[in-house]
């Protein structure tokens, strides 16, 4: 079992209720964040907003391993569909994360790979995916479940020849804009993390108006399949 869970989303809408959710939370201040600690559904949880993008998320991973000493990170939120099949309101769920924006192609490296560190995709632990998408049958019975690659840059996806070259060069399932920052600072410091999106989008021109209109609604199935699945881990 994991002795403390982090758990960053980019927007305040993503974790608001997660935050809301914790009793008597202890609130501390740093690089701009407000962490919010304390017991959800009997576990010990640190909720916090990083704000969009890989570098924000990257701090804020990495002071939840240092200040608050979190051997779990999940990130929660919305993102873009790369898939046909995976429809507004469906969750997907990391097998693992890429940087669809690392491009070191100039000096002989695939696409998405992180030069020198000889890694292009950042896997979840098996058994956690396993729980996470078994969690997330059982509370969101109205949707669909996926697991597969998350890819993540620092740009919304909102142009459809963008999308298809996404989709022809990672193969992913969803596009977002952090989980693989948490991954990466996951990794670097050996410890679990999770990345669980549900879709707002389709990540083409129609990706800004589904955005405002979905998100929240989207991201309600994110909030249950969490505080169930913080007991379990
Ligand atoms: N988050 C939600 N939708 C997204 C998209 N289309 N591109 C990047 N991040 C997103």
């Amino acid at each position: 079992m994991y002795k403390k869970i982090g758990i960053i989303g980019a927007l305040g809408e993503e974790v608001e209720e997660l935050k809301m959710s914790i009793s008597d939370p202890v609130i501390t201040k740093k690089a701009g964040m407000e962490f919010f600690e304390g017991k959800l559904n009997d576990k010990n949880v640190v909720v916090v907003k990083s704000g969009v993008g890989k570098i924000n998320a990257a701090v804020c991973t990495q002071i939840l391993i240092d200040t608050f000493e979190a051997d779990l990170i999940i990130n929660v939120g919305v993102a873009g569909s790369l898939r046909n099949e995976i429809n507004i309101g469906d969750v997907v769920i990391a097998t693992d994360v890429v940087n669809h924006d690392m491009d070191a192609t100039g000096f002989g490296h695939p696409l998405g790979e992180v030069p020198n560190m000889d890694k292009t995709y950042f896997e979840v632990n098996e058994k956690l995916l396993s729980k996470a998408v078994e969690v997330c049958e059982k509370v969101n019975t109205d949707i669909t479940a996926f697991k597969g690659r998350i890819l993540s840059g620092d740009q919304f996806i909102s142009d459809r020849a963008k999308k298809d070259w996404l989709i022809e060069t990672f193969d992913g399932y969803c596009t977002e804009m952090e989980g693989v920052a948490i991954g990466q600072t996951a990794w670097l410091n050996d410890i679990d993390f999770l990345v669980v999106r549900a879709i707002s989008d389709k990540a083409d021109g129609s990706a800004e108006i589904d955005y405002n209109d979905f998100k929240e609604a989207a991201i309600e199935h994110i909030v249950k399949l969490i505080v169930e699945l913080v007991k379990e881990v």
